[in-house]
């Protein structure tokens, strides 16, 4: 018996252990809410004229240097946190080094950005080195999530060196210098590899790790679209189709189960998936939640659940002050990999005439093979 506490003693510092040496890297990139900044000699205007200006990065190109509280034009220039961000104008990018990431694993980036323009941005983040062809994101920011004018984007990436060099690069295709991005709060997260638990067969399936969320900001964070599983800043989950899903945590938002879960925010545009190993005429049941996250989200909402072909379709009535349900698909596998998916069949907005858009939460999802059905 005592032998036996030890062992489970043992297990539980072990994982402290591993935890502690995961999230000491967790958090913002050095100097990465840009407190720091240029010199006045080193500035034009608010045109940062030198590259090595703004400490720990690296910049080129139309990069400006944007105090809270400035405006443009009649525009207020909004700064979430603290008093500084860079806004990348055409074809601008900065650019850090990190010298201590572990060559092999999974990390997420994750950024506050606030489009300055109507027209449609877009950013580019990359990571060298790296050896895989195309293993960069476009980021596209033509949508507005959140209510305060800045969203957060989360991007995933293998490591493939102890110490990377992280870009993010507008590549501009407006025509206007004083168009681009805002951006601020840069941070970095190591991703476990997602593992199924006990009683069921989805990887990650509550959804609790993820990107990097930022203490401070109100927002969630949107995981970009086309998104494969090996690249997911959510572990175990493919992001499909055209539109991003946003993350969202306890400390902010309702969430049915735990800290973390997922709003669907782009209606049939976006859907989560997974493909997980089945047997063929085996019945199944694919069990999850379904709710809202309290941030003013009302109306007649509906999900669509989809294992293989079989479809169910939940409705939920939202009061946008929180709340979920739980709903169930029984269905039997007719091949080896079923694929697992879901979306929200409408589109919905805040009602708080933010024009943000938002949508049904889901989380709590379980797999488990039916014995006697
Ligand atoms: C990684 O380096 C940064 C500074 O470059 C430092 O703030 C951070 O604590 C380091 N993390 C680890 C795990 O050594
Ligand atoms: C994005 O950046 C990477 C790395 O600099 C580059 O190889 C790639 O061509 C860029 N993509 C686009 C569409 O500009
Ligand atoms: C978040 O806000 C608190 C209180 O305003 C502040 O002390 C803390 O430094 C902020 N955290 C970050 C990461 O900026």
């Amino acid at each position: 018996m005592k032998m036996k506490k030890m062992g489970i003693l043992n297990i539980v510092l072990l994982f402290a252990t591993i935890n502690v040496a995961l999230s000491v890297q967790d958090g913002l990139l050095p100097n990465g809410n840009f407190e720091q900044g240029p010199k006045a000699s080193q500035m034009k205007g608010t045109k940062v004229t030198d590259p090595h200006a703004i400490p720990h990065w690296e910049i080129s190109g139309y990069v400006e240097y944007i105090r809270s509280g400035q405006t443009q034009g009649d525009m207020l220039l909004p700064v979430p946190e603290g008093a500084f961000a860079v806004r990348l104008g055409e074809d601008a990018s900065i650019k850090t080094r990190v010298t201590n990431v572990t060559s092999g694993s999974f990390y997420s980036l994750s950024f506050n950005f606030a489009r300055t323009c109507a027209q449609e941005e877009k950013l580019n983040v990359s990571v060298s080195p790296n050896t895989e062809p195309n293993d960069w994101g476009m980021l596209p920011m033509q949508t507005m999530y959140s209510s305060d004018g800045w969203d957060s984007y989360s991007w995933g990436f293998l490591a493939q060196a102890n110490e990377i060099e992280i870009t993010l690069h507008n590549p501009a295709v407006e025509k206007d210098p004083a168009c681009g991005p805002l951006i601020d709060f840069i941070a970095l997260k190591a991703l476990k590899n997602p593992h199924r638990q006990r009683g069921n067969m989805l990887k990650n399936g509550n959804f609790e790790e993820g990107p990097y969320i930022f203490p401070n900001t109100s927002w969630g964070v949107l995981i970009p679209p086309n998104i494969e599983d090996d690249h997911s800043p959510l572990p175990g989950w493919m992001i499909e189709s055209l539109k991003a899903v946003k993350y969202i945590d306890a400390e902010h938002f309702t969430v049915p189960e735990g800290k973390r879960a997922i709003e669907l925010v782009a209606g049939r545009e976006s859907a989560i998936a997974q493909i997980v190993r089945t047997q063929k005429g085996k019945v199944y049941d694919l069990m999850f939640s379904v709710g809202d996250a309290s941030n003013s989200c009302q109306g007649s909402m509906l999900i669509e659940a989809f294992a293989g072909k079989i479809t169910l379709r939940v409705p939920y009535e939202s009061a946008g002050k929180g709340g979920f349900k739980r709903a169930k698909l029984r269905f039997t596998a007719v091949t080896e990999r079923t694929r697992v998916r879901f979306l929200s069949t409408y589109y919905h907005m805040k009602n708080d005439h933010s024009g943000s858009l938002c949508g049904p939460v889901v989380d709590d999802m379980r797999l488990v093979g039916v014995r006697h059905p």
